[in-house]
């Protein structure tokens, strides 16, 4: 029996493959399409788990300065590109041939599958469509109670935690900050980490950052290989971590009088979120408890590490800037002293312009989802020479296109002033796409904004923020190789110093 086996491996299984690996290998060759050798079982995928998967896009941009690259997801081709005028045709203008992601959560995981980020078409359209009332400007406006209250949460915890021995771990700070604001918008629940040092939103976020090997390889087979997925019944999120969502969403949604109590204005996004059930409930649709939780968590995971890792990379940078620090802190003490007792909030803190280049310049060296994942659902001209089949994953480079010195001068100076609006309109388009591009951009893109002005604002009012001897310049800086996003490995810290102004209590 053995032998038979191994004769039949002999005769037919190993030449099978060796054809198929031929084929495999020779794809893009034959397509006259760049390319890096693949490994006969990964493909291009021997940097998973290794290498950060947008500094292996940053590398291979260097080294093939092409419009656009060919990989390998195992055997399975793919498609690189690194030329703003075919990602602007992939993301906007031919967006409906590319309305889905490769990635897939599978099917074992049904929040994992259920939300907006992993859902293919139809229901993503659905989905998408009545989400887009959830982040309005009213809305977002709704949320400014929070946002301002955590904000100075955020700057009295800085006030305890400065004189304690330790250097404060700035990605902690900054994510208890995020942490706060989105999982109470989202969820209801009040999340006091930042006051009380810890709080049960904080318990889910410590484990969605949490990147063992488990969770990575999750993570590399959603993103790169979702056919392993329902395999390896591999989730999305940590699965205790949706039980402990689902009790939290449930237990608000009684308090709030259950899914049929009407909401009047909403509040929050889960307030946004019920209304939108009630709504589909008149059209005669059903939308589901778990479609509900599983956008309320997909904006906790989507929103807390993104927003704090982004304002952690801004204040480290600002400290190791100090000019343009203090041009910050000079508009920002100018702009409290012209609002007087006010505080600030996202009306008036949208008039300091320098606050927003500041961030999109940190958003420009640190995108944390710097390349952008879609699926060609037929087959595609990228231009006279290149057609790619249905089913070809394309992954735009746009961590790469912000590095790149035509498009950026000095590209490792941190110079927000290239985001003055003077400046800015010579921004060629789609080379600068921190949030993505096109109808399946970031949604909680304003969101994110608004929490990252209050944050930053308060902060340079009250502190000056300084160097620690011996700290690693931000370029050196080591990031995540475990995770798909772009987030530092290490602790961040700087020193926390008390302003002299007359806003600053001193006490
Ligand atoms: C600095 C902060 C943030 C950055 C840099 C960021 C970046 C991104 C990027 C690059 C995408 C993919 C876009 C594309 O494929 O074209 C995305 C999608 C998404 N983001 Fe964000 N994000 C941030 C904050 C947030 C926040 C605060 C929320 C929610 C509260 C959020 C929710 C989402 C969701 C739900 C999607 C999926 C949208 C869809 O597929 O239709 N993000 N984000």
């Amino acid at each position: 029996m053995l032998l038979t086996l191994l004769f039949l491996v002999a005769v037919f299984v190993c030449p099978w493959l060796y054809i198929k690996w031929g084929r495999v290998k020779s794809y893009w060759l034959q397509r006259g399409v760049p390319h890096y050798p693949p490994h006969p079982i990964m493909g291009s995928l021997t940097f998973l788990q290794r290498q950060n998967p947008a500094m292996w896009m940053r590398q291979l941009y260097k080294d093939f300065k092409a419009p656009y690259v060919g990989m390998w997801l195992f055997w399975r081709p793919a498609l690189v590109i690194n030329s703003p005028e075919i990602a602007r045709r992939v993301l906007v203008k031919d967006a409906d041939i590319f309305r889905n992601r490769y990635l897939s959560s599978g099917k074992t995981d049904p929040i994992g599958a259920l939300n907006i980020f992993t859902v293919n078409d139809p229901l993503w359209s659905s989905i998408r469509r009545r989400l887009t009332s959830v982040f309005t400007a009213a809305k977002l406006r709704s949320l400014n109670g929070i946002t301002v209250s955590k904000s100075k949460a955020f700057i009295d915890r800085i006030a305890v935690d400065s004189k304690k021995e330790d250097p404060i771990d700035l990605r902690k700070i900054c994510t208890d900050y995020t942490t706060d604001v989105i999982g109470e918008s989202a969820f209801g629940v009040t999340s006091n980490c930042l006051a009380e040092g810890d709080s049960i939103m904080r318990k889910v976020t410590r484990e969605f950052m949490a990147f063992d090997l488990h969770r990575g390889l999750s993570w590399s087979s959603i993103f790169f290989f979702p056919d392993l997925v329902d395999v390896f019944r591999f989730s999305f999120f940590p699965k205790d971590t949706i039980q402990l969502l689902r009790k939290i969403f449930r237990t608000v949604i009684e308090q709030r009088g259950g899914y049929e109590k009407e909401v009047k204005d909403s509040r929050d996004l889960l307030d946004a979120l019920l209304k939108i059930k009630q709504e589909a409930v008149k059209e005669n649709e059903d939308i589901s408890e778990d479609l509900l939780l599983a956008q309320a968590a997909v904006f906790l995971l989507g929103g807390f590490d993104t927003s704090g890792t982004t304002l952690c990379w801004v204040v480290y940078e600002l400290a190791w800037n100090p000019q343009i620090q203090d041009r910050l802190y000079q508009e920002v003490l100018a702009l409290k002293r012209k609002i007087g007792d006010r505080g600030f909030d996202s009306t008036v803190l949208s008039d300091v312009n320098y606050i927003d280049c500041v961030i999109k310049e940190t958003l420009r060296f640190y995108p944390p989802m710097g390349w952008l994942d879609r699926i060609a659902n037929k087959d595609y001209k990228i231009d006279d020479k290149l057609t790619i089949e249905a089913g070809t994953a394309v992954y735009v480079n746009g961590v790469s296109m912000h590095m790149d010195p035509q498009y950026f001068p000095e590209p490792e100076v941190f110079n927000p002033d290239r985001f003055l609006p003077e400046n800015e309109r010579d921004i060629i388009p789609y080379t600068f796409m921190p949030f993505g591009e096109g109808p399946r951009n970031c949604i909680g893109m304003r969101f994110a904004y608004q929490t990252l002005r209050q944050g930053l604002a308060d902060l340079i009012l009250n502190y000056e923020f300084k160097t620690l001897p011996n700290s690693p310049k931000p370029k050196e800086i080591g990031v995540e190789k475990k995770g798909m996003f772009l987030m530092p490995d290490e602790k961040m810290s700087v020193q926390f110093v008390r302003r002299d102004n007359e806003f600053v209590n001193k006490a």
